[in-house]
């Protein structure tokens, strides 16, 4: 009696399975068959009341069936599953990836990179030199000797003072001279000047440089002044450089960088490592020379220093003294951006708030 009761449920259960169509037809068919509720399970449970033969084998039965349509419900699913995911993978290859959040570069980047697609332009090539740097490179071969009050200017951070084999390590160029001075001292450069010692005693006149980089001065900062940021070094050297061609490479350069038309002006003044000197302005980017607020009346901006490369500085790289002319210049890499951007603290640039670096 039970016994035809299950085949008639597993008859029929084997039917239905083998016409259903969704994932949720075959889930609720499961329960309906196999479910605490089921015509299956309330037979199992008249199990109790027959005899013990029958119990034995009708138990059998059950169970063989249970097993058997666990498995065709599982089977069904599982090629639902396929088929419905199947459908689901109907992709549409036109519609736009998921844009993927990226990052972009540096505001300072990103001006370096301009400045060196306008220099090439002009012919210039990009030198580069250690941020680690020995006494020689940074300050002597630059005309500004021990005790020379020039070294002042530039505050520095001195490094102690290591064996040779440590600098070796430290120093990232291997033409460095002196480098078996153990008693040398070592400092984080203050200027990008020393690049132009180290391209001297590699290259020959007549050449076209630019080194930006990245310098240190010992300062406490303010929105004006940071103990780490960037210079921009260029340097022509040949037969007849003059200052002429300083002034014209330099208007060309900020008309370029500005994208409006930009004077450059000359003032007197000191470095030891040129001779002529001068500061540089250049006419006030909002007002064009005639006073504002942004220049405070004064209708220039100031950029750097500049000068004619003194001789004592050709001697010390390697070329004969009087054999050559040349022009130096170094300005802050910030403080153009500063102007470009108008940006007001010159801390913002390496604050790591990316408030500030997504307006980029
Ligand atoms: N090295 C100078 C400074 O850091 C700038 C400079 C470079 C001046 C080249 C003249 C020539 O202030």
């Amino acid at each position: 009696m039970l016994k035809e009761q299950i085949e008639k449920i597993e008859k029929e259960a084997l039917g239905r399975i083998q016409a259903v169509k969704t994932v949720e037809e075959i889930l609720q068919l499961e329960i309906e068959y196999l479910g605490r509720k089921s015509d299956f399970v309330g037979i199992l449970r008249q199990l109790k009341d027959v005899s013990a033969e029958e119990k034995r084998e009708v138990g059998k039965l059950a169970n063989a069936v249970k097993i058997q349509l666990q498995e065709k419900f599982e089977q069904a699913k599982q090629k639902m599953a396929v088929s419905f995911d199947a459908q689901a993978e109907k992709i549409d290859v036109t519609i736009p990836a998921r844009e993927i959040p990226l990052g972009h570069l540096h505001p300072l980047t990103q001006i370096q990179n301009d400045l060196e697609d306008i220099f090439i332009s002009m012919g210039f090539e990009i030198a580069d030199g250690p941020e680690v740097e020995d006494e020689f490179h940074n300050f002597d071969a630059l005309n500004m000797p021990k005790n020379h009050p020039a070294r002042d200017m530039q505050d520095t951070f001195w490094l102690k003072s290591q064996t040779n084999a440590d600098k070796k390590r430290t120093c990232t160029d291997e033409t460095q001279t002196g480098a078996d001075n153990v008693d040398e001292q070592i400092l984080m450069r203050t200027h990008t000047s020393n690049v132009q010692i180290r391209y001297m005693e590699t290259h020959q006149p007549p050449f076209r440089i630019i080194a930006p980089g990245r310098i240190f001065r010992n300062e406490s900062t303010d929105s004006t002044h940071e103990h780490t940021f960037h210079q921009f070094e260029a340097l022509v050297v040949g037969d007849d450089i003059s200052v002429g061609n300083f002034k014209f490479v330099a208007q060309e350069f900020f008309s370029k960088f500005f994208e409006k038309d930009v004077a450059v002006r000359l003032r007197p003044s000191f470095f030891p490592f040129t001779e002529p000197s001068f500061e540089f302005d250049i006419s006030c980017l909002v007002c064009d020379g005639k006073g504002c607020s942004a220049c405070r009346g004064a209708g220039w901006l100031e950029i750097g220093g500049a000068g004619m490369v003194n001789q004592n500085v050709f001697v010390a790289a390697g070329y004969p003294r009087n054999k050559y002319q040349g022009f130096a210049w170094g300005f802050g890499l910030e403080r153009l951006a500063m102007m470009k951007y108008k940006i007001d603290d010159i801390r913002h640039f390496h604050g790591g708030d990316l408030r500030f670096l997504k307006q980029f």
